[in-house]
């Protein structure tokens, strides 16, 4: 996908000018930090499966990367998050006002882009979609700090806050190719299976993984007491004193002892159990790719279910 990648990154280039300096000097500090572009890679890919190669397509895929990079910009300063694609924050390093207000205009120019394409449904879907996100991180705020959150309710705000944008993207591929309403619809079911595993394995990632290679600081979610699945799982399989530990750390933030807690998410086999739970989307995932042609972006699309249960970042 190299030459492909490289023209969507021309268009994000382009597209991110401004003669405001400091929007110009924030917007190439977080973009050019790199990112894995997994999200235009899914508007390409199914794109070209159903036989589409029109130029739109890397401006949708630019549009998409747009919608992410806002998103990831206020995500940071919700979190106070220190760390990003390896680098200090936006945030960390220009400072929370700065943070908003360029992820206000990296948002806003997204729907210029997407205006610029004159497609009524693309609007609808990235309109949903960027709703839905919103809607995903104050449901994800309102259960801060909640140790008795269900699971139901925490894979709603993953499915929200995340997997809605993956399915917006996967689903903007069959709609750039005019696919009938059922491709359509598996695509968009592909993209929401592969988000919802995606984000599983992203909060994994923050009890196990490597600082380095995520280049975000892993401890992050214990910290700001968010409830994800590895402590669900590890509060469920635990002892009564650990069980009372994990309860504490979610109640007060408290990252003092999160060595001490990821020994428990990992004996309690929490850590093997959320992935498994990853596993378990990739499969529905794979399954929708079914209606499709046999073709290389199909076998990337397959592909991208391995990768993104096993991945180190
Ligand atoms: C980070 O997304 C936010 C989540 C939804 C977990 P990515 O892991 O796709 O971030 P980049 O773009 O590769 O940095
Ligand atoms: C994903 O959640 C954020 C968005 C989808 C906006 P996280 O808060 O877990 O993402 P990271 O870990 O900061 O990338
Ligand atoms: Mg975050
Ligand atoms: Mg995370």
């Amino acid at each position: 996908m190299k030459s492909d990648m490289d023209q969507v990154d021309a268009v994000i280039k382009r597209r991110l000018a401004s003669n405001v300096a400091l929007i110009d000097q924030i917007g190439r500090y977080i973009i050019e930090a790199g990112g894995k572009r997994i999200r235009p890679r899914l508007v390409l890919l199914f794109s070209s499966a159903l036989g589409f190669e029109g130029p739109e397509r890397h401006e949708l895929a630019a549009t998409v990367e747009f919608i992410h990079t806002a998103t990831l910009l206020h995500d940071d300063v919700v979190d106070e998050s220190a760390l990003r694609r390896g680098r200090e924050t936006a945030n960390a390093m220009f400072g929370n006002a700065a943070s908003v207000l360029v992820g206000d205009f990296v948002y806003s120019r997204a729907f210029q882009m997407m205006v610029s394409l004159n497609r009524m449904r693309v609007l609808e879907v990235l309109a949903d979609a960027t709703n839905v996100i919103a809607e995903g991180e104050v449901l994800q705020l309102m259960n801060m700090h909640d140790p008795d959150l269900a699971v139901d309710d925490y894979l709603r705000v993953i499915r929200f806050k995340t997997a809605k944008l993956f399915e917006a993207s996967a689903r903007l591929g069959a709609i750039l190719a005019e696919a009938s309403p059922e491709i359509e619809e598996a695509c968009a079911d592909y993209g929401r299976c592969l988000g919802t595993a995606f984000q599983l394995i992203d909060d994994v990632l923050d009890y196990e993984g490597a600082t380095t290679e995520l280049g975000k600081n892993v401890g992050d979610d214990l910290r700001e007491g968010k409830t994800t699945l590895p402590l669900l799982l590890a509060m469920s399989r635990g002892t009564d004193s650990e069980r009372s530990m994990i309860r504490h750390a979610i109640e007060h933030g408290e990252v003092a002892r999160l060595e001490e807690i990821v020994g428990i998410v990992r004996r309690t086999g929490a850590i093997e159990a959320t992935r498994e739970s990853a596993r378990t989307e990739t499969e529905k995932a794979r399954q929708c790719l079914d209606i499709l042609p046999a073709s290389d972006a199909r076998e990337a699309l397959l592909e991208l279910c391995f990768r993104s249960v096993d991945r180190s970042k």
